[in-house]
């Protein structure tokens, strides 16, 4: 049998070359490349998972030759994500819902699907780090109103939230979003996050607050009570200022890297068939990457 080398891995001869990528303006600073390439010599695959820079303008494009490059589908990062949802041939009920895509695949036919596993993936990153965790145990606090809390939300809703106190800097933006999932989400004045936090189970921040190159999330967790659990999407730094604020105050915290690795899983099951796993390893190696 043939055999050759991809990413110091031999393999058979590919019948074919996998291909997917991830779209987005920046791209360089993402770490999907990684994850995805190290599920690709883990499953012994012939293929790659590039960094493609495709501004707004160009998305059209790029989406479309994707079926006659033999891209198997990509990912979608900012700013792409609601500019998608005008460009593909259909779209699940989550991205629908959420209002963005994270994930195309390439049908048979040559078609476009759009869906969105943000949502899947902070439900999962939650319940890998807090096994006890339920959605109905009681208030959660979403700081911020974009992407990342419309799918924070929509995932808070699924796993059978009762009560979510939405806080956003731009209140219209909070308000418009609570008006859009019902009656359990209410939307509070940006001055008011701190005392919202008052008997909440659960604080989650999808601001970019706190991430590298931007200042912390100004919030005093005094009011959280000592069994809160506390979120942060962001990951780069691998603790926020905020995730080690909880930490000294003896609350549990998880950083947004869980909600990045599990998002991934679903995506290869809709490209490849496959289902990889979130490991120990896979997760230390990005982890070094940070
Ligand atoms: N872990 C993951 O897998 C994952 C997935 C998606 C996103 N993320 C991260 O989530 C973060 C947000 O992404 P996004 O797509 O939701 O962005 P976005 O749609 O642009 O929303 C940004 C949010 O941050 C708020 N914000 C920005 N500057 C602020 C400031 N100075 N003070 C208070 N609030 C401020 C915005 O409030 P206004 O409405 O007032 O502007 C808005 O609520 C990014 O750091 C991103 O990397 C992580």
């Amino acid at each position: 049998m043939f055999a050759f080398a991809f990413n110091g891995f031999v393999m058979p001869h590919p019948e074919k070359f996998l291909l997917a990528g991830v779209m987005g303006d920046p791209i360089m600073h993402s770490r999907s490349p990684a994850l995805h390439n190290y599920w690709m010599a883990r499953h012994g695959l012939a293929g790659a998972y590039v960094p493609l820079h495709v501004p707004a303008a160009r998305l059209q494009g790029a989406l479309r030759a994707l079926p006659a490059l033999g891209f198997a589908g990509c990912n979608l990062t900012i700013p792409l994500k609601e500019t998608a949802m005008g460009i593909v041939d259909s779209i699940d009920d989550t991205a629908r819902k959420i209002g963005a895509i994270s994930c195309v695949t390439v049908r048979a036919d040559g078609s476009l699907h759009g869906a969105n596993n943000d949502s899947y993936g902070f439900a999962e990153s939650l319940s890998e780090a807090f096994p006890a965790w339920r959605g109905d145990a009681g208030p959660a606090v979403v700081i911020g109103a974009g992407g990342a809390a419309r799918a924070v939300v929509h995932a808070l809703i699924q796993r059978g939230a009762r009560e979510i106190r939405l806080v956003n800097r731009t209140f219209d933006r909070a308000a418009a979003l609570a008006a859009e999932a019902g009656a359990l989400v209410s939307a509070l004045p940006w001055n008011g996050r701190h005392a919202a936090l008052e008997g909440a189970a659960l604080l989650v921040n999808t601001t970019s607050q706190g991430m590298v190159g931007n200042p912390p999330l100004e919030l005093a967790l005094s009011a959280l009570p000592a069994q809160s659990l506390v979120a942060d999407v962001v990951y780069i730094p691998g603790e926020t200022p905020l995730l080690r604020d909880a930490r000294l105050r003896g609350l549990r915290a998880v950083n947004g890297l869980g909600m990045l690795l599990h998002q991934a899983r679903p995506a290869w099951h809709s490209w490849f068939g496959l289902d990889p796993k979130v490991t120990p390893e896979l997760r230390a190696m990005i982890e070094a990457t940070l």
